[in-house]
Formats: C-alpha cells, structure tokens, sequence
C-alpha cells in the first residue's frame, strides 16, 4: 500500500445513515454507523488526499486530517455533497440514505390525546444523492471517479453489477455477508467495468486501505 497513492486528489465521501423527521423530536433512520466510510477517509487522507467528509447522525471520532460536515436528512446531505463536489477527483457514496422520508414533517410535537387513534404518515422518495452526482458533467466526463456501495441479502454479484449500471458509476462496492452494519469488519466485493474481485474478510480500517488502494489504480489508468 502506497502510503502517498492519492497524493493531490481530493475525495467527497459520504456515511453513516440518514435522519428523516416526523416532528421535532422523532425520525426515522437505520442502523448504518458510519464506521466503514470514517475508515476509507481516513485511508484515503493518510494516503494523501484532501478529504471531505459528509456525515449523517453517528456517533465517531473525526479522522486527523479530515474535513466534516454533519447532516441529518437525505436532503442536507444532498446539498452538502452538491455544496462540495467542485474540484472533487473522487466521489465515494458510502451513506445508508434513506429511501423515503415523511411527506412533510409536523411543525410541533404530534399529540397522543387518548382517543387511540394513530398518526398515518404518508411518505415520498428522497433524492439518489450518488446517481444525481453520477450525472454531473465532471463525473460523466471522467475526471470525477464515482463509487457506490450495495448492502445486499442475496444474488450480491447480480445486484452489484446491476446497480453500477443502473447508477452509471464506474466501482461498485458490494458489502459481502449479512449484517456489517455496526460491525468492526466486513469483506468486499468490487465490481467495476473490467469484471469482479473480492477484498477478504478484514476490518474495516484494513479494508478502507485496501479499497483506497484500488481507486487510486483505477483513477491513475
Ligand atoms: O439504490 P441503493 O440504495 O441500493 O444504492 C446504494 C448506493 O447508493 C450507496 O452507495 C448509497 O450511498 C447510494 N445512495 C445515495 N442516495 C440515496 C440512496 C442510495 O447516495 N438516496
């Protein structure tokens, strides 16, 4: 590993999960907890580059080094990437986003008022912050090397491939076995346009040099 291998390039990274507001003290999110993007920025700015890093609500130490910005829902976390994708080399999406988020959130804390009715919540679809940056002029024209992330239950290479696809982006990076989700390791598999290869069970900081490693093969061919 090439302890200077991104040396000058700058990297946009996105983690953890999203909070989407029902009222003002409720939400909905997931159990993603940042811990692989933080170890990628932090692989990727020990490796040389400047890096920022868009954060949901997670509870992680910054790495040395790393510019953060914290966001809450899909749509700060959106305008953050967008506020900060000018210049960016590499874009690596590794947020649990969620997918939908409450049509509109209540102004004041909804009431429980003992009659036992319920709130219905109706919801609508949050933007796809990696397939609108896959659609930017620079990532089209291949000075920004995009990188998605698939958490999968089953077919992982399939879907992986289909969602490269599907996002346009050049790397996918599919999370092999179930449940990485807070966990302090994860095994990798990476498909880009050339076929697949797969990183072995590790933890995730070892993984995150290893994935840094291989991007900066792909951005400098
Ligand atoms: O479509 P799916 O959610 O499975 O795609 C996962 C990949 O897309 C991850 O890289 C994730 O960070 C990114 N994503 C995103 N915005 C969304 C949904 C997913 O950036 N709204």
């Amino acid at each position: 590993f090439s302890a200077k291998a991104l040396a000058g390039k700058r990297l946009l990274i996105t983690a953890g999960p999203t909070f989407e507001a029902i009222d003002p003290v409720r939400g909905i999110t997931n159990l993603s907890s940042g811990k692989m993007g933080f170890a990628i920025a932090r692989a990727a700015q020990a490796a040389g580059a400047e890096v920022t890093l868009v954060a949901g609500p997670v509870h992680l130490p910054t790495p040395r080094g790393v510019r953060r910005i914290d966001v809450q829902s899909a749509q700060d976390m959106l305008q953050a990437v967008l506020a900060s994708v000018e210049g960016a080399d590499v874009f690596v999406a590794t947020a649990a986003v969620a997918d939908w988020r409450p049509a509109r959130a209540a102004d004041q804390k909804i009431k429980k008022d003992g009659s036992g009715e319920v709130p219905h919540l109706a919801f609508v679809e949050n933007p796809d912050i990696l397939a609108t940056v896959a659609q930017l002029p620079r990532a089209k024209s291949g000075d920004l090397y995009c990188v998605g992330f698939a958490a999968e239950s089953e077919n992982l290479l399939a879907n992986a491939q289909a969602k490269r696809l599907r996002k346009q982006i050049p790397l996918l990076v599919g999370n092999i076995g179930p449940a990485t989700f807070g966990k302090d390791d994860n095994a990798l598999l990476l498909v880009d346009a050339q076929g697949h290869q797969e990183l072995p069970h590790a933890s995730k900081a070892a993984l995150g040099e290893q994935l840094v490693a291989e991007i900066a093969k792909r951005i400098a061919r």
